[in-house]
């Protein structure tokens, strides 16, 4: 059996494996809990925190707990989006602006709620995602001097360099070659080209089209390959694409580490690649996501999306009064469309475990198919079969 090679990302990050757990923040504290994070780290990959809409003192506390559980390296994903509007430093001031000036919208989570007879309740305060949460958020990254940062959305130029002088090594997403190149630009160690095969905020690339791209536009940074990979086989793709290695979301939602609910665990299982659509109906943003009845009514409205973080903070209430009633499959559930192949609840390690043993495989089955096509004609020429054949 060959075995899978240390890539740069390996002696990089200080890894056994090239595969990355993706930060996934959404719904907060859900899918990336310390003990996934930490699980994923200790099988020899890198576990990552996803903390959008983590307070500071949340986030400090999530580090810590990482940190009782492995002294191995682990990274913190935070979103940075670049064009968040002043002005709705609170949850209030955005659900004022709302009713003032989006009644149309207002209207419609009122209609959602009423029709499914969902009690009033609110997101709390402190998980309104403002350009001050944000910077107290990447204080206490630097201040915890976590061994890597990871920019989903947005510009990580505004903490590369500090980062950079504390010996934390910073990643940036990206789903489009101009993207990956602003990132390059902005400092980052490392590019995560995503394809639109992701699972959460997704941009309009296929993997397989995107990641040789960002290689030859970004090189010789590396880069790890993100959307739609979930097995060994696709690790392998990875790789041929000229990838380092690979970043993958919605095959650790199906950890049992990760902190989802019984109901949206099922809706992975069950989902086939198709049911994982592309929506706004929840954050703003374009997301991939099963596509559950709040996803089909959002698109029937023909609403245009209020962006971030005003959709968010409509929705952010839905979502508290569905989660009141404890009705979580009409709660937002990203997911990817790998999830069509996946359907097992597993320990963290033993998904990794079996990337790993898959990709061994796939490599041993293209060294046989390369030494079948060294010695043999690939198809029988017409002129060379014999007659009557
Ligand atoms: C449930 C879920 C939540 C996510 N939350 C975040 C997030 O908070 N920040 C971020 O940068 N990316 C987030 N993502 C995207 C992942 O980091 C990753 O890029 C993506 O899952 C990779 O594609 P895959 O799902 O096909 O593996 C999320 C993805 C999922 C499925």
């Amino acid at each position: 059996m060959r075995e899978l090679p240390r890539t740069p990302i390996c002696d990089l990050l200080g890894i056994r494996y090239p595969i990355v757990q993706a930060g996934m923040g959404a719904p907060k504290g859900g899918p990336t809990t310390p003990g996934l994070v930490a699980a994923v780290s200790e099988a020899g990959g890198l576990g990552c925190l996803g903390a959008m809409g983590f307070s500071p003192d949340e986030l400090r506390a999530a580090i810590m707990d990482i940190r009782q559980r492995t002294d191995r390296p682990f990274g913190v994903d935070l979103i940075l989006p670049t064009r968040l509007p002043v002005g709705y430093e609170s949850r209030d001031a955005a659900r004022d602006a709302i009713s003032r000036e989006h009644p149309a919208h207002q209207a419609f989570r009122e209609d959602l709620a009423g029709h499914y007879a969902l009690p009033d309740a609110k997101m709390a305060d402190s998980e309104v995602i403002s350009p001050a949460q944000i910077t107290a958020q990447i204080d206490v990254v630097l201040e915890e001097n976590v061994p890597v940062f990871v920019a989903g959305l947005g510009d990580p130029a505004q903490v590369a360099e500090e980062a950079h002088r504390r010996g934390i090594i910073v990643m940036g997403l990206a789903g489009s070659v101009r993207n990956a190149a602003r990132q390059k630009a902005a400092g980052v160690d490392v590019v995560i080209a995503q394809g639109t095969e992701a699972g959460g905020h997704t941009g309009a690339i296929g993997t397989m089209a995107l990641v040789p791209q960002v290689v030859d536009a970004v090189g010789p940074l590396p880069v790890l390959a993100a959307g739609g990979i979930g097995d060994g086989r696709g690790l392998i793709a990875a790789l041929a694409l000229g990838a380092t290695g690979v970043w993958c979301g919605t095959a650790f939602l199906f950890a049992e580490e990760s902190g989802l609910p019984e109901v949206q665990r099922e809706q992975l299982r069950r989902g086939m690649p198709d049911d994982f659509v592309v929506s706004t109906s929840y954050t703003g943003k374009p997301a991939r996501q099963y596509k559950n009845e709040v996803v089909t009514s959002w698109s029937e409205s023909g609403l245009p999306s209020l962006g971030m973080p005003l959709q968010t903070v409509l929705m952010d209430d839905f979502v508290a009064a569905a989660q009141a009633a404890g009705r979580f499959e009409l709660t937002s559930n990203p997911g990817g469309q790998i999830a069509g192949m996946l359907n097992e609840i597993v320990p963290a390690a033993e998904i990794a475990r079996r990337i790993v043993q898959g990709a061994e495989a796939e490599l041993d089955r293209l060294d046989r198919l390369s030494a079948g096509l060294a010695t043999k004609p690939r198809l029988a020429s017409p002129a060379a079969a014999p007659p009557g054949s």
